[in-house]
């Protein structure tokens, strides 16, 4: 009887201590994102992940982390138009939110890296956003008994780059967006989560606006693929002539590798979720409000030669412009406004209302 007992006693404890799977919460509005299947989420992996994500001395100087532009006061965007790496270069573009990034079927505004674990690699770099090669930043790791053993107990090894990258891109496919006043008007069926602004403003997103054609959302409503996903992004690349002048582009997008003239000045279709924490927009940070990226869209973008044929001025009134950026407004997580004001931000007002309506 007390051996029995005392087998069931060792059994038990090895369970526990055994890898648990991670379980990233399916807020309403997306469906369970896509973990590669070799590299199950485990907390000890993810919390690797996350302490190597905030941790700056894995840059040359030591001053920069991948939090520095990817701040979670902002929806883990940067407030600045355009980065500046730690060796002081001023990045060409704005640093995207990293919310809903493990839906990405193609990683950066040009779509250049097909996993997340290929853009942690490139981030170190000599001229990359650390600052700092990445053999060099392994090294650190393994002259720091803190990470070798970390890494050890959750890969089996000493930290290689490889693992680095595994490790961050993990933590990344945790940080997920959903359960917005919109979500739970459109998935929820709550009526009575958007005010009848932003009703309006969603028709006017979904028919006269156009926006629907670019921003997809996956619901029998609007898409006859139906699905229960709201990302906003059909994953395609677009030029609206952001970033046009004197007959040029600052950045040629995703012309600049893949040398295909008909994708010059094209940029991915951005996720729309949380713009009230990531200010500025656009891939080049030149929008500073939502009001001004309205106007943009309604006097039909910047005509250059290869806009798309889905930018045309758009004609709207002054309350449609209101409603619209009223329905953008209604995109924003309670969690992500709830990790953002534990880093630092003020809570808005319209947080307040996404909790109360939803109850
Ligand atoms: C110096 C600022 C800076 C640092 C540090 C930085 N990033 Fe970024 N990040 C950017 C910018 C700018 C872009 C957009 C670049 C582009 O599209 O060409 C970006 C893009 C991304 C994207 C693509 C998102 C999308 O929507 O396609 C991911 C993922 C990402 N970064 C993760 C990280 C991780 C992980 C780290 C740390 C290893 C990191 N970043 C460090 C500025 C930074
Ligand atoms: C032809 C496809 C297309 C249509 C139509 C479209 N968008 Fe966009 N949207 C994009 C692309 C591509 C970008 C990024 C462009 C860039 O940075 O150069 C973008 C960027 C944005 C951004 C900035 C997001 C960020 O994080 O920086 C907002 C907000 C936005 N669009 C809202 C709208 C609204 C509102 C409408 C309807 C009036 C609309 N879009 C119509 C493709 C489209």
């Amino acid at each position: 009887m007390k051996l029995a007992l005392l087998l069931f006693l060792v059994v038990a404890t090895t369970i526990a201590a055994m890898a648990q799977p991670f379980k990233v919460a399916r807020p309403l509005g997306l469906i369970e994102p896509d973990i590669p299947l070799d590299r199950p989420l485990t907390p000890e992996l993810v919390d690797l992940g996350k302490k190597l994500f905030f941790d700056s001395s894995l840059s040359r100087t030591g001053t920069t982390s991948c939090a520095t532009c990817h701040d979670p006061k902002f929806g883990y965007a940067d407030p600045r138009p355009r980065s500046i790496s730690d060796g002081g270069l001023i990045q060409d573009r704005n640093a995207p939110s990293l919310y809903n990034v493990g839906f990405l079927p193609s990683v950066m505004w040009d779509g250049r890296f097909r996993t997340l674990d290929d853009q942690v690699l490139d981030a170190f770099n000599d001229n990359g956003e650390m600052g700092r090669n990445v053999d060099d930043a392994v090294s650190a790791l393994k002259s720091n008994p803190e990470y070798v053993a970390l890494f050890r107990q959750v890969f089996n090894e000493d930290p290689t780059a490889e693992n680095l990258a595994a490790a961050v891109a993990s933590f990344e496919r945790t940080l997920v967006a959903g359960n917005s006043p919109f979500d739970y008007y459109l998935f929820g069926e709550n009526e009575r989560a958007l005010t009848s602004l932003e009703t309006t403003g969603l028709e006017v997103f979904s028919t006269k606006g156009g926006c629907l054609n670019c921003h997809d959302v996956f619901h029998p409503k609007f898409n006859t693929l139906g699905g229960g996903l709201a990302l906003f992004s059909d994953f395609r690349y677009h030029n609206l002539g952001v970033g046009y002048q004197w007959g040029r582009f600052r950045d040629p997008g995703r012309y600049e590798w893949s040398r295909d003239a008909s994708e010059w000045g094209e940029f991915r279709t951005p996720f729309l979720r949380n713009l009230t924490l990531t200010a500025p927009y656009m891939h080049d940070g030149s929008m500073a409000t939502l009001d001004e990226v309205v106007d943009f869209y309604n006097r039909g973008g910047n005509p250059n030669p290869n806009l798309s044929p889905s930018v045309h001025p758009l004609y709207l009134t002054s309350s449609e412009k209101a409603a619209l950026v009223a329905f953008l407004k209604s995109l924003t997580s309670p969690e992500a406004e709830t990790v953002a004001h534990d880093a630092g931000t003020l809570i808005r007002p319209w947080y307040q209302k996404a909790t109360k309506s939803n109850k």
